[in-house]
């Protein structure tokens, strides 16, 4: 392997901010998408298209046919999540750095480096499969464009096996395929108390206060113990059985280190009769992700706010369904918001959680070559995160394997993301494997 061209041509896909989120970066997810366009028209991939928008499409794209050779759909993002806050990061989120055997940069993680490493697999190894590609650049903003391609024209799925690389290893050395992602439902709510803002000494005492009041909402929604209050909220909540959390007890992980080491925080919260495992892999979440309305400048204003808006979203498990919980938390705001504000939820995007079934031939071939490049087969687990157009994907009938070369300490969505290259190099050699192997089978 050509380590220094291979890390140059990553950077440049690194370095460019692919930022779905935020309309000012349109040009740049077009750009990530043209990065990946030539990417698959090097590996000699015909009719490479880009789908269902302008500025962030799927690209689409099919490896030279192999007659009678299984079909392989490789599912990935360019895309990436707003790399704030900036101070915090050590070298800059879009100039890729290298340091300590890892390489920094916002996608190193998530999921560009993960895409980089499926494609690369390729390139070396020309292994007998028909590759299909599907490289969306929606991601971290719900896939609309790709479901509702998915749904116009259910073909571009067809595969034998489907391979999403966009999760980690459970532990260094632990490689892992996930049984279940979480699902997500993410909405804004909104107070309102009265016309306009107003002057806290002339109406302070009597006037409603939004963002009070908002703040008592959300603390009725969530109580201290963790319980989420939203009626119905639990009851399609399907937990593992005894033999996976007697599994899960095997796993390297340890609740006292993921406190220190990764969390860095003083605590854990959350529902204490489960175990860490269980409340981030199994259980639904409800988290606040920020608070907008009121005097947020510099200095200080007197003021009582009219309106106060909370981001939030809630993690779902199987069996809850995202349209059911929206109508769960429309339903618990109208009731627990007092008479005298106008409350409203308006809903931004989600998914339903995904459950896979871990025993298909692919499955085992993946197993193999993670066996002869790290040492080690694949345990599997389940995934915290969401990736919201799994669903789709698995309910085409191929199976779908989630896997990743990530690291748990890659932090992703926050500052001073990584990738550690020897998770990379390992990761390129893992899929080429994989597809060697798969590429020997007859018969899927
Ligand atoms: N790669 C992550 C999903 C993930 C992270 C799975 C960690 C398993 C473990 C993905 O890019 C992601 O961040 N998804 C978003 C989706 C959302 C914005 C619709 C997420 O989970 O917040
Ligand atoms: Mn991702
Ligand atoms: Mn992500």
């Amino acid at each position: 392997m050509d380590q220094e061209r291979l890390l140059r041509e990553l950077g440049e896909f690194l370095r460019i901010p692919s930022v779905s989120t935020l309309p000012a970066h349109n040009q740049d997810c077009r750009a990530a998408a043209e990065w990946v366009a030539a990417e698959l028209r090097r590996l000699g991939c015909h009719d490479v298209a880009f789908l269902g928008s302008d500025t962030h499409p799927v690209v689409w794209a099919k490896g030279p046919e192999v007659p009678g050779a299984p079909t392989l759909l490789i599912y990935g993002h360019y895309d990436v999540q707003p790399p704030d806050p900036l101070a915090e990061w050590t070298t800059p989120p879009f100039e890729p750095t290298q340091r300590d055997g890892k390489l920094y940069a916002r996608g190193s993680a998530d999921d560009k480096g993960q895409v980089f490493c499926l494609l690369k697999a390729i390139d070396s190894a020309n292994p007998r499969v028909n590759f299909r590609f599907l490289i969306e650049g929606e991601e971290e903003y719900g896939s609309k464009v790709l479901f509702d391609l998915i749904q116009r024209e259910p073909q571009r799925v067809r595969a034998d096996a489907v391979v999403v690389a966009d999760m980690s290893y459970v532990a260094p050395g632990w490689p892992a395929v996930y049984t279940t992602l979480r699902g997500l439902c993410y909405a804004e709510i909104t107070v309102r108390t009265s016309k306009t803002d107003l002057h806290s000494g002339e109406y302070g005492g009597a006037a409603p206060n939004a963002h009070e009041e908002l703040a008592r909402l959300l603390t009725r929604l969530k109580g201290t113990d963790g319980k989420i209050n939203i009626p119905g909220f639990y009851s399609a909540v399907k937990h593992p059985s005894k033999a996976e959390l007697a599994a899960w007890k095997k796993l390297p992980f340890n609740e006292k280190d993921f406190l220190n080491k990764r969390v860095q925080g003083k605590a854990l919260v959350g529902l204490k009769q489960y175990s860490v495992l269980e409340r981030l892999w199994a259980l639904p979440t409800f988290e606040i992700h920020g608070i907008l309305g009121g005097f947020t400048g510099e200095g200080a204003k007197t003021v009582i706010p009219a309106a106060a808006t909370a981001k939030v979203s809630m993690r779902l498990v199987p069996n809850q369904k995202l349209a059911t919980v929206e109508r769960q938390l429309a339903a618990a705001v109208k009731r627990l918001a007092p008479k005298h504000v106008t409350a409203g939820v308006r809903f931004l995007h989600g998914a339903d959680p995904a459950q896979i079934k871990v025993d298909s031939l692919a499955f085992k071939l993946l197993d193999q070559a993670f066996k002869k490049v790290t040492g080690r087969g694949t345990v599997p687990a389940r995934a915290g995160g969401s990736i919201p157009v799994v669903p789709a994907l698995a309910s085409a009938g191929a199976p779908v394997i989630l896997t990743g070369i990530g690291l748990p300490d890659d932090r992703l969505h926050a500052p001073n993301e990584k990738l550690d290259l020897k998770q990379l190099w390992d990761g390129i050699k893992v899929f080429r494997t994989f597809y060697e192997l798969l590429g020997a089978q007859r018969h899927m």
